[in-house]
């Protein structure tokens, strides 16, 4: 059974059983500064989860496109991989736990035809500190789904990962574990959410492929138990059943409504169908995997890491490019390059010639472009993107290797000449370790690695400031921001005409950042104008009204502005910004939220920037002062 084909099928399912099938949200969030990318299905749909209506209804299902950064390093091994697709359904305030256990086990026994007796659970053992109860409701569901199956299902405690490795399986089907383990949010176990952050008691899948694989090193006088890294089990789901949010005092509050979050991992579903844990062997990958066999004349298992590290980021660079995310030095758009460049040294390092990678880039639109139709649109765009970097990439390494000879002709390497290497030159550091054990020179490592902890630390805290400050403390005004965004469109379609559309958005508490498509720089005294129109609109005041519609209808009516249409649901929401004089401002496509009225816009508006962002996209800064 194909990924592809299970993938279908699970929608089919889940459509099957009252779920809209929605598209896949973009990898890099619209209107959310909190986070880089877009690294579980839940993420576009928190409104939805917190209350907000939803146009398809209360029963959503999706297969979301993930990325998760900080996976980059950790690829190599069979499981890990940046970019992955999450299969996911929602009740939004609809079904259970009841429904929501029985029709994941169903589909991974009936539709994917996996054994049952391959199959282990876990749920929440309680948190009395915080008044949570453990999760007898969901052991009792699963004991009863299992004995259908003719399995008798112990339930034994655990708790802590630590804990596991003493207790061990104990014969169990069930496992309760704490809160590190079964409890999902965004940020993690409840000590670590924000207030205002949503999350709950889950219940994990594992698929057991036999004690052969438990080969961690680790394990070997250790037990195994289910949620661990022995290698034996892999996590193929996970219903999260959200139902609190995190208050000011630390407690947890019920939501209005009891939410399910299900998201359950494609290629490791695949992977349990073909009873070998390695991802990389599951066809969606596999695809590249070959092609990277042709090209070189080597297999696989001469050198797996670097297959699967290839494999991967080539992939992952194609998704992100697929959604406009070009490599550069800015947010998002590093993380693609930093993937095109560990591909470029690692091609290298199984011997595939120069300048191919564009040529696994079109294996992976080739296989996943039936689902992902943007891919095949954007086909010539994203192979020439990645030819372009390769090729980049390659004069930095000359350049690299010049600056090299050069500062070993000191006859020694300092770890701040491998750390200027690295930061102005790009040259990674493994590279000069081994050019200069080839000249028979020692670098200091720790010098060099102290060097790049410093670079890192700061680094980080400018991004956490950036990324934190803004929606946390001020998500009244960024609300603002948006709607001010939207008129600002409205402007600059206005002036500079209807060719205008958006390319990108980005706002926090204290500004918007916008791309949109134009050619040219954009005269100070159309920015102006521009300025005028979006000022003049918050004077007058007015109301912002919400219509939902057939994407179809919408689409075709030349008032109403929209870009990405592909991302959207087939039942759009269209925002209208109407004056108390009767002009309309503005009508949008938009997933929202916007302020009611346009008197609740605090401040006056000024751009404050234009500059170019890529070719073809010009990029604005403005503020609510
Ligand atoms: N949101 C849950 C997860 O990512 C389903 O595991």
């Amino acid at each position: 059974m194909s990924g592809n084909e299970i993938r279908e099928k699970y929608l089919k399912f889940m459509a099957d059983n009252g779920h809209a099938v929605i598209p896949s949200a973009a990898l890099v969030p619209e209107n959310d500064p909190s986070t880089l990318f877009t690294g579980s299905g839940m993420q576009p749909l928190i409104p939805y989860l917190m209350g907000e209506k939803h146009p398809k209804g209360t029963r959503l299902t999706d297969s979301q496109k993930c990325f998760r950064a900080n996976d980059i390093e950790e690829v190599g091994d069979n499981r890990h991989t940046t970019f992955f697709e999450m299969l996911g359904n929602w009740s939004l305030g609809d079904y259970f736990k009841k429904e929501q256990l029985r029709w994941f086990f169903t589909f991974l026994v009936d539709e994917v035809k996996l054994d049952p007796a391959r199959i282990y659970v876990t749920v929440f053992a309680g948190d009395e500190s915080l008044g949570i109860p453990k999760d007898d409701e969901s052991v009792a569901i699963w004991q009863e789904l299992f004995k259908e199956r003719g399995i008798e299902a112990k339930a034994v405690h655990i708790g802590s990962e630590e804990e596991g490795y003493e207790i061990g399986m104990q014969g169990g089907r069930i496992f309760y574990y704490d809160a590190a383990k079964n409890w999902w949010s965004r940020s993690g176990k409840p000590a670590n959410m924000p207030v205002g952050e949503i999350g709950g008691p889950d219940s994990e899948v594992f698929y057991d492929f036999g004690p052969e694989f438990a080969t961690h090193p680790e394990f070997k006088d250790r037990q195994p138990h289910p949620n661990s890294d022995s290698g034996q089990f892999l996590e193929i789901g996970n219903s999260v059943f959200i139902e609190y949010i995190k208050q000011e005092d630390g407690a947890f509050a019920k939501l209005p409504q009891r939410n399910v979050d299900f998201g359950g991992g494609l290629e490791r579903i695949a992977a349990a169908k073909t009873g070998d844990p390695d991802v990389f062997k599951v066809d969606l990958l596999w695809s590249v995997v070959a092609e990277i066999e042709k090209l070189s004349g080597k297999k696989y298992q001469e050198d797996t890491v670097a297959f699967r590290v290839v494999t991967d980021h080539i992939r992952g660079a194609t998704f992100m490019i697929g959604d406009s995310v070009f490599p550069s030095n800015d947010q998002q758009g590093y993380f693609v390059r930093r993937l095109l460049r560990r591909a470029v040294r690692y091609a290298d390092r199984i011997g595939i010639p120069a300048g191919k990678l564009s040529l696994l880039a079109e294996k992976v639109i080739h296989t996943y472009e039936t689902h992902y139709t943007n891919l095949a649109k954007e086909k010539d765009k994203i192979m020439s993107a990645i030819a372009h970097e390769e090729e980049q990439f390659r004069k930095t390494l000359e350049k690299g290797i010049k600056e090299f000879e050069k500062v070993s002709a000191k006859g020694q390497i300092s770890g701040e000449d491998a750390f200027v290497l690295f930061t102005t030159y790009g040259f990674p550091y493994e590279l000069t370790e081994e050019m200069a054990k080839d000249k028979n020179l020692s670098i200091d490592r720790k010098e060099f690695e102290d060097k790049m902890k410093e670079h890192q630390d700061l680094s980080r805290a400018g991004a956490e400031q950036k990324f934190k400050g803004g929606l946390a403390d001020h998500s009244e005004k960024v609300v603002q921001y948006h709607t001010a965004t939207h008129l600002m469109l409205a402007g600059l379609r206005k002036f500079l005409g209807h060719e205008v559309h958006q390319a990108g958005s980005n706002i926090t508490g204290e500004r918007l950042r916008f791309d949109f498509t134009h050619q040219d720089k954009v005269p100070p005294e159309v920015l102006r104008q521009v300025e005028e129109f979006v000022n003049n609109a918050i004077k007058t005041g007015g109301k912002v009204k919400i219509d939902m519609m057939p994407k179809t209808v919408a689409e075709s009516d030349a008032t109403i502005e929209g870009s990405f249409w592909d991302r959207y649901p087939d039942e759009v929401k269209v925002y209208t910004i109407t004056g108390n004089n009767g002009e309309v401002f503005s009508r949008e496509l938009c997933g929202g939220p916007h302020v009611e009225r346009l008197e609740d816009i605090k401040g006056t508006f000024k751009i404050v920037k234009e500059e170019s962002s890529s070719a073809g996209v010009r990029r604005v800064k403005a503020v609510l002062e």
